[in-house]
């Protein structure tokens, strides 16, 4: 079977999952699907580990880390396609956006979990893509193994109305931890922190601004809204107190942080009361999106939206599309 080579940029907690996968499903893979998915390269701060034969990933010694960048690596490796896992930059895109830009004007197919690029270019990163015939994938930037964003081609025949879903797992964590057991605050992003639910700067998810980015990214993706980060009206869960959460549950409610979007009230991510009984009550880092539908009534996709084996699944799919796996 010929190689679908890969450079991975990044070696955090979603880049080191997908590397495990890698291994651990390489027989699955070419078995079921008839592909090879071969590591060339894995870009990290400190250096990068290179073979165009393919990486040994479990002989990856800091010792043999070269001194390249991921400009140099797309410059120098020849891939199929790039995997951007770096940290996410909500304000600017970071350099993630420069890696993905590079990549796709090669014609390298591009699979992220890093929403910065996707939401400052997506429609610019799609049209580059759609003429050098690479492709921008994104599965696991909303709502990790949840499939969001596949979902589409399923809800193609329907207008999609509005749509709200619980979309950070460490405010969903939080807001869960100090409902159920009375935990603090900051006892419990502590928490998701040491599990690695939050982002490298934990103020993007209690803050609002990781929710605003997913559902930036539904609502232009499914509502056409073409909304821009900037104009989501966000609020925050630092405001929320641990009374005010266990009132709201005595009262036969849960606190939700609740991403909406809709063409009438546009895009908002705020603390909401949501009754017990609802969909969009979700328990620790679960994530739900409820689409309303004019035809089909609503539906509901819940799941873990975050963790590194989690999101590594999502990005494998999308690997999968990008090497022409076709379901049976
Ligand atoms: N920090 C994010 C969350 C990770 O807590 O949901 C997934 O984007």
């Amino acid at each position: 079977v010929k190689p679908f080579r890969i450079i991975v940029a990044g070696y955090g907690t979603v880049a080191r999952a997908l590397l495990d996968m890698l291994v651990t499903q390489e027989r699955h893979l070419a078995e079921v699907h008839d592909v090879r998915l071969v590591p060339v390269a894995v870009v990290r701060a400190a250096g990068a580990w290179v073979d165009p034969e393919g990486l040994q990933l479990d002989r990856l010694a800091p010792r043999a880390l070269m001194r390249k960048d991921v400009a140099e690596v797309l410059e120098n490796v020849q891939a199929e396609a790039l995997v951007e896992l770096t940290p996410t930059d909500l304000k600017t895109g970071g350099v993630a956006l420069d890696h993905v830009r590079s990549a796709i004007a090669k014609g390298l197919h591009v699979v992220t979990a890093n929403k910065g690029p996707v939401v400052h270019a997506a429609p610019e990163l799609e049209a580059l893509a759609a003429k050098k015939g690479g492709s921008f994938r994104y599965e696991a930037t909303v709502g990790a193994a949840i499939p969001l964003l596949s979902l589409r081609a399923s809800l193609l025949g329907d207008r999609i109305e509005r749509i709200d879903g619980v979309l950070n797992g460490t405010s969903n964590y939080i807001l869960s931890r100090m409902g159920e057991e009375g935990l603090g605050f900051n006892e419990a992003l502590e928490e998701a922190q040491g599990r690695g639910y939050a982002e490298a700067d934990p103020a993007a998810d209690v803050d609002g601004l990781d929710a605003a980015a997913k559902i930036t990214i539904l609502a232009n993706r499914y509502l056409g809204l073409g909304a821009r980060l900037e104009d989501v009206r966000v609020e925050g869960i630092r405001k929320v107190t641990g009374e005010a959460v266990q009132l709201a549950v005595k009262q036969g409610y849960v606190v939700r942080l609740v991403a909406s979007a809709s063409q009438a009230a546009g895009v908002t991510v705020a603390p909401r009361l949501v009754p017990l009984a609802s969909p969009l009550n979700v328990q620790g880092t679960l994530n739900v999106v409820r689409f309303a539908r004019e035809y089909g009534g609503p539906v509901s996709l819940t799941g873990h939206g975050a963790g590194g084996r989690e999101t590594a699944a999502a990005v494998l799919a999308d690997l999968l599309a990008a090497a022409g796996v076709a379901p049976r």
